[in-house]
């Protein structure tokens, strides 16, 4: 059974961990502890009950009003396809409605997944400027090859 739950501390460490071992394939960005201290309440984790393994975690980052960014998706190889990253996304969307984001996007090398969830592919330069402050950041910038992604939410 899976338990969807806010991260503590205790947490920081399996986070780093399935972040990482994609991240030594290239697969995403590496996320240091000093990182993941500052940022651990964006994250939604899953954890197996019975190993009480951390085994799926997403975050999101309010980037400016009404916008937020899915980010740093990870599901562990062996759970994959069950569903779990859908989860953590719906339970991330919720999160963000719930402060009043009305757009969310994505930078991803996995449009598929996202366009599942009903994002879209869109240009990055249709993006606000205030994200390219953490792009500068990245060891790929400028070369980046992520695909950028949005979900409008529909008006009601
Ligand atoms: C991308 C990732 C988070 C997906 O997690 P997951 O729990 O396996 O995904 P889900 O089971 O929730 O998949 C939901 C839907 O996404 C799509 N999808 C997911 N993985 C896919 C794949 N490998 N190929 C094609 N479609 C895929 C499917 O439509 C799937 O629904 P279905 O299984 O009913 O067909 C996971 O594969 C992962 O951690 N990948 C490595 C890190 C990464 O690329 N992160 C993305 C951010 S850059």
């Amino acid at each position: 059974m899976l338990l969807y739950r806010k991260p503590t501390f205790n947490d920081v460490d399996e986070i780093y961990n399935l972040i990482d071992g994609y991240a030594a394939k290239g697969i995403m960005l590496p996320k240091p502890h000093s990182v993941l201290y500052e940022i651990l309440r964006e994250f939604i984790v899953a954890e197996d009950v019975e190993s009480k393994k951390i085994v799926g975690v997403g975050a999101l980052h309010l980037t400016w009003n009404e916008l937020a960014e899915i980010r740093s998706m990870a599901v562990h190889e062996d759970y994959s396809r069950q569903g779990i990253g859908k989860t953590i996304v719906e339970k991330l969307l919720a999160e963000g409605r719930a402060v009043g984001v009305k757009e969310f996007f994505t930078l991803t090398y996995r449009p598929d997944f996202f366009q599942s969830l009903g994002f879209e592919e869109t240009t990055k330069e249709s993006l606000p400027h205030k994200i390219w402050k953490e792009c500068i950041e990245c060891p790929k910038f400028p070369n980046c090859d992520e695909v950028a992604m949005i979900l409008d939410e529909p008006l009601h």
